[in-house]
């Protein structure tokens, strides 16, 4: 029934645009450069480069599978892929994702707004390291603004998801996408040309082993979902609006490297500047926001750079929001059989409540806590370490012991008038590397082995 009115991506640029905006947001501007700055510099980037290529690409083309052969929502598409098995849980499980991740990334989304209105409004200029730290920690903790931002962008993930796939999502993230590449290389080039840049360089390319830990890589492999946008479907929901000469592999191969080239820009841009100054890299959430002001506000151009970088955040962490609430919206409209309209409204709402209680973490609702947590960083840890992996490791169950190889083998060679020489080295992969590695990384990281 739905199968002839769907929407669907209009051309390939379009489709890499969209999946690309998913993959690149904070994930890579805003997370990965702290959480490689706690986890010991360029030893996490080299042990996230080696799982984004043996897991991520899998997952990720396993998502496209899925949702290109069943043209529906997560849920819809393992209940018509493997109709009467509980094959969709796994997409209920993802669905359950999409309303976490997004209640605690457009909070965050929020904060970048909040920022980019002080960089125009020069809000950093004179304040001392303290000053600023304070800024940010006051901000944090208020009520009113927090919640004012986090809702304002919530109304603008809304505002282009209700206008559909083709006329909405696509026609914002070829825009935005390029303007994003275009920002980071400014600022990159920013970056290097400082004073002491090298030792920010070498802390982010020259791997130490001996700081290498369990953690250390079962947060690579939960930075390297998140910031694939993978394991709860997304990507399947993306997939489903794939037109069917695209070539998928080609596709996931692009964006894994568009996503991977970015959080690497990223990092160029950000620990020269936090080693020009001094700064150091384990400072956690705030990296962004207390170190960087501070370094805008010393060096020349700052109060420019400083509204670039803003902007490009915002962008990054739009183009993002609008796939994680599709997820949800493709869901809502399909299964409960409402319009586009209705299942935005009614999904935005919901994940608007969440939203607020995680906006307040430091805040008037920083009492409530969960195993020592707040609602953000229970939302934040049980996704990205704990759902994602999950889910990824039965996508690429599902896709390499359940589908069925003929069936993969159709979907990725486009009905067999591609060659996709590269189909056994998939099946490989999904069958037994994948699947391995995150078992193995999972259970290691939560001390089970
Ligand atoms: N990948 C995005 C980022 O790096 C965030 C995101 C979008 C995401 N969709 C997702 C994360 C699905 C996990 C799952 O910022």
């Amino acid at each position: 029934m739905q199968t002839d009115q769907r929407d669907s991506f209009g051309s390939r640029f379009g489709v890499i645009a969209a999946a690309a905006g998913s993959a690149i947001g904070l994930g890579n501007i805003w997370r990965f450069p702290y959480v490689l700055g706690e986890n010991g510099g360029g030893i996490f980037l080299l042990i996230y480069l080696i799982l984004v290529a043996m897991v991520g690409i899998p997952v990720m083309l396993s998502e496209f599978t899925i949702g290109r052969s069943a043209r529906r929502n997560p849920y819809g598409s393992f209940r018509k892929l493997a109709p009467g098995k509980p094959w969709y849980l796994v997409g209920l499980v993802g669905i359950a994702a999409a309303f976490m991740i997004l209640a605690f990334y457009t909070v965050v989304a929020g904060w970048t707004l909040e920022y980019l209105y002080q960089a125009i409004a020069n809000g950093f200029s004179g304040k001392s390291s303290t000053d600023i730290n304070q800024m940010f920690d006051t901000f944090r903790a208020g009520t009113f603004r927090p919640i004012l931002w986090f809702l304002i962008f919530m109304l603008m993930t809304s505002w282009i998801v209700i206008s559909g796939i083709r006329k909405g999502i696509e026609k914002y993230t070829k825009v935005l996408m390029p303007f994003l590449f275009i920002l980071i290389l400014i600022l990159d080039i920013r970056a290097i040309t400082l004073p002491g840049a090298g030792e920010g360089l070498k802390f982010l390319f020259k791997p130490d082993i001996s700081k290498i830990s369990a953690e250390t890589i079962l947060e690579a492999l939960g930075q390297g979902f998140f910031s694939l946008s993978i394991g709860m479907g997304t990507l399947i929901t993306y997939g489903s609006y794939i037109g069917n000469r695209e070539r998928l592999g080609n596709t996931a191969l692009n964006v894994t490297l568009a996503d991977t080239l970015i959080a690497i820009l990223a990092g160029v841009a950000i620990f020269p500047a936090v080693f020009a100054f001094h700064i150091p890299p384990g400072e956690g959430t705030g990296l962004v926001f207390k170190t960087l002001p501070l370094i805008f506000q010393e060096m020349t151009g700052g109060y420019v750079f400083a509204i670039l970088f803003f902007l490009l955040l915002s962008i990054a962490a739009l183009t993002s929001t609008i796939s994680v609430l599709e997820v949800i919206v493709a869901f809502f409209s399909e299964e409960l059989n409402i319009s586009r309209k209705a299942a935005t409204i009614l999904a935005s709402l919901t994940v608007g409540l969440l939203g607020v209680l995680a906006a307040g973490s430091w805040g008037w609702f920083s009492q409530f806590h969960i195993l020592k947590q707040s609602v953000f960083g229970i939302l934040d840890f049980t996704t990205a370490n704990i759902l994602l992996p999950l889910g990824g490791f039965f996508i690429v169950i599902f896709v390499g012991w359940f589908m069925g190889t003929q069936k993969v083998q159709m979907e990725l060679s486009n009905g067999g008038s591609l060659k996709a020489g590269y189909l056994p080295v998939f099946v490989f992969l999904v069958r037994y590397v994948a699947p391995l590695a995150i078992a193995l990384v999972f259970m290691n990281g939560l001390g089970w082995i």
